[in-house]
């Protein structure tokens, strides 16, 4: 209902000094993402309106990171939080009715609480709604001074409160939901602060003074505020984030079986009944189907599996598995590899760029690179693709129900026919035919009178 009413207003041109850092504050991650995309989802969930962001230091970058879904607004000097909304007046002057503004260094503000807000500020025809937070640690934010009659008087920062002022434990979140013509006429009167900033909050004294009624949200939860200014916070609030992204799965139906050592970045889904294992990273826009088992000591970045796959102490990147693999211990799946049903990786198989057909198995000790394997096939231990020659990459192709002896090299570009076998020790530098048996170094094809070769048993 509001949505087509209301423009939302990031500030992010703060300079972010305390983090130390060559990378712009708001661009540090948080479960994975830059912090201001949470303010920037939140936005575009209550907002028809591209979201309003100011910049000032590292914009460059955050324009970078940001491309066209959002309007940028140059702040061009840190003239304080009053100074940054005023920048927006070009852009939003009459074009909605509501604006609300946020920080990009609040990534754990809940959508729910911002429409709460918003709401209270569209059902009422006073001048703003401010969001509140009753907390025992005051966090440096500025406390809210209400009258005895419990309406709010004015916002007063830290730094100049009085001791009594001090004592107060409901603090301004710095979130509010303006009605947009009273917010452009009176940013520009805003007063200049004694530390030479034009603060926002002294909206609230403005709206006051005139006989305005300033609603305030309260919220109890003080995580929803916290604010990162340092790398102490940005831990804080990746501990926080990590709990409510786990516990959302816990509630979807995943179990955690210690949800403090399970890192699961915002972007990833996991399907029923999966169970996820102590010290498991799961990255990126990873997928991951119901019935798996993932972990312990796992990490798995842009991963797309599917059910029933057990990955245990493995490492998986931008990978794709069909139902039912296993991968691990310490299976290495490289970009572009995809197992199709059931294929088995045991311990330190090392597979990249490369597809597997349905239950094809690698138990031990081998590397698959650039190949094009067919179902059923079993890669004894020790097996290679052999396929960099220094300058190009080569493929190698393995047809249905081959049979690879151990630790033989497929010097690529080599193919390997259906129902193929190679001898233990191997060299393959020629295709071998579909049915046919090569051995030795280099491998020749078996003819018709020769011996059996001894040693085509698989590893172990
Ligand atoms: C502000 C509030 C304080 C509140 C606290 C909650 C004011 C004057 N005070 O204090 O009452 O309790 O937030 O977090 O508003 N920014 C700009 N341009 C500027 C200055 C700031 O874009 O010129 C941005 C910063 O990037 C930051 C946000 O505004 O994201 C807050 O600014 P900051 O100076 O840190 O305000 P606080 O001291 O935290
Ligand atoms: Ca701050």
């Amino acid at each position: 209902m509001t949505a087509e009413n209301l423009a939302v207003v990031i500030l992010a041109a703060g300079q972010g000094t305390r983090m130390r850092s060559s990378l712009p504050k708001v661009l540090h991650p948080i479960a994975g993402k830059p912090m201001i995309r949470y303010a920037v989802s939140n936005a575009m969930a209550l907002s028809d309106h591209p979201p309003v962001v100011v910049i000032g230091v590292g914009a460059d970058a955050v324009r970078a990171e940001l491309g066209e879904e959002v309007i940028y607004v140059v702040q061009s000097q840190p003239l304080g939080t009053g100074h940054a909304v005023a920048q927006t007046r070009q852009v939003l002057e009459g074009r909605v009715d509501l604006i609300l503004v946020c920080y990009a260094d609040m990534p754990l503000l809940r959508v729910e609480t911002l429409r709460q807000l918003v709401e209270i500020q569209a059902d009422n025809d006073g001048p703003m709604t401010i969001l509140t937070v009753i907390s025992e640690d005051s966090m440096g934010f500025g406390r809210v001074i209400r009258g005895p009659d419990g309406r709010i008087l004015e916002i007063v920062e830290e730094k100049v409160a009085t001791p009594e002022q001090l004592q107060i434990r409901e603090l301004n979140a710095g979130v509010y939901c303006f009605r947009q013509e009273w917010l452009w006429d009176h940013l520009g009167r805003l007063p200049l602060s004694p530390v030479g900033e034009y603060y926002l909050t002294d909206l609230i004294g403005m709206a006051v003074a005139e006989g305005g009624r300033v609603q305030a949200y309260t919220i109890h939860d003080v995580g929803e505020v916290q604010g990162v200014n340092t790398r102490v916070h940005l831990a804080r609030a990746e501990a926080l984030m990590r709990r409510r992204i786990n516990e959302h799965w816990m509630l979807e139906g995943v179990t955690f079986v210690d949800p403090n050592t399970a890192y699961v970045e915002a972007d990833v889904v996991i399907g029923r009944d999966t169970v996820i294992y102590p010290n498991t990273c799961i990255q990126g826009k990873t997928t991951i189907g119901e019935k798996c088992e993932i972990g312990p000591n796992t990490v798995i970045r842009d991963g797309q599996i599917a059910d029933r796959c057990r990955i245990f102490s493995s490492v998986v990147e931008q990978a794709v598995l069909e139902e039912g693999c296993h991968v691990g211990p310490y299976g290495h799946l490289r970009p572009g590899t995809h197992l199709a049903k059931e294929v088995y990786i045991g311990s330190f198989g090392e597979v990249k760029n490369s597809h597997l057909g349905p239950g094809t198995k690698v138990g031990h000790f081998s590397y698959l690179g650039d190949a094009l394997i067919g179902a059923n096939v079993n890669i004894g231990a020790g097996t290679v693709t052999c396929n960099y020659d220094g300058e190009h990459k080569y493929r190698t192709e393995i047809g249905d129900e081959a049979f690879i002896g151990s630790d033989t090299l497929l010097v690529a570009p080599v193919r390997v026919g259906r129902a193929a076998k190679t001898g233990a020790g191997s060299v393959i530098t020629h295709d071998i035919p579909d049915g046919e048996l090569a051995y030795g170094v280099p491998a020749r094809v078996r003819k018709k009178r020769d011996q059996q070769p001894g040693a085509s048993r698989e590893g172990g």
